[in-house]
């Protein structure tokens, strides 16, 4: 059903197949970033389209000698998918990572796809000032971070943002009312079945990631933007509770 991004030793993520008597909360660990590949694919609704639309993206926004972020990188599979796009521009790709078990896997698929030039950062990505950026993309990152500390990030991204640039920003979304939130929220469940997950996988994720990723509107993302500075923002994607803007200063 799902494009899945897995190279051929990487595995299946079966983390919460089996019961625990206690769910300790979601880490990006060495055993996520093992399956890293095969669980985003078969948890996020139109991920694959999301990664070859950031080649587009990239394409159409990339200034030369610019920088390129890929803030909470990951696997490093929006980094690559930028470089697709933004082949003999003279552009920094730069990728940010606080795991050190995902940026390790990250420069392997760097080098497999013809990337060594990757500038790779294994930091918190509130401490990595941002310059001369023509694309910056959090691809489901920001909602990993404290509520409070969102407006901060944004507004450091659009300080570091040539005019012509933009923010790619992808995130999991509560629904407007209670309703919405329910039905959204049954679709990508029905969405992790299709693609294999057992009822008590996707129970005992839930719990794992209660606390640790909070979702909000499209309406609380689209007031932050604007707070931060930007001055136009498109919702250029949606799949059930998953959506892209792409936010210009
Ligand atoms: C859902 S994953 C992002 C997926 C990735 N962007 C992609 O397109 O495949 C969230 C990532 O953000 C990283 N992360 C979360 N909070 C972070 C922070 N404060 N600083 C840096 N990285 C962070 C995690 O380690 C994890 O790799």
């Amino acid at each position: 059903m799902v494009m899945n991004f897995m190279s051929s030793s990487e595995s299946c993520d079966q983390l919460y197949a089996r019961r625990q008597d206690k769910i300790d909360s979601f880490v990006f660990d060495e055993r996520v970033a093992a399956v890293f590949a095969d669980m985003i694919s078969r948890s996020v609704p139109g991920y694959a389209s999301i990664i070859g639309m950031i080649a587009i993206l990239a394409r159409k926004h990339a200034v030369a000698h610019s920088n390129l972020y890929d803030l909470g990188c990951s696997l490093g599979t929006a980094t690559v998918s930028m470089g697709r796009g933004i082949a003999e521009r003279g552009c920094q790709l730069i990728a940010v990572d606080n795991s050190q078990a995902m940026l390790e896997k990250a420069g392997e698929q760097f080098s497999r796809h013809g990337l060594p030039s990757v500038t790779t950062i294994c930091n918190d990505i509130r401490n990595v000032k941002i310059c001369n950026a023509s694309v910056a993309v959090l691809n489901f990152t920001l909602q990993f971070l404290p509520v409070e500390e969102r407006l901060p990030l944004l507004k450091n991204i659009h300080a570091g943002m040539l005019d012509e640039g933009v923010l790619i920003l992808s995130e999991k979304i509560a629904g407007s009312d209670a309703a919405e939130d329910r039905s959204l929220m049954e679709l990508h469940h029905a969405f992790k079945r299709a693609n294999g997950y057992s009822d008590l996988e996707i129970s005992q994720k839930r719990a794992a990631l209660e606390e640790v990723l909070v979702p909000e509107t499209i309406a609380v993302h689209r007031q932050r933007l604007a707070k931060a500075g930007f001055s136009r923002v498109d919702l250029w994607f949606q799949c059930f509770n998953f959506v892209s803007f792409v936010a210009r200063p």
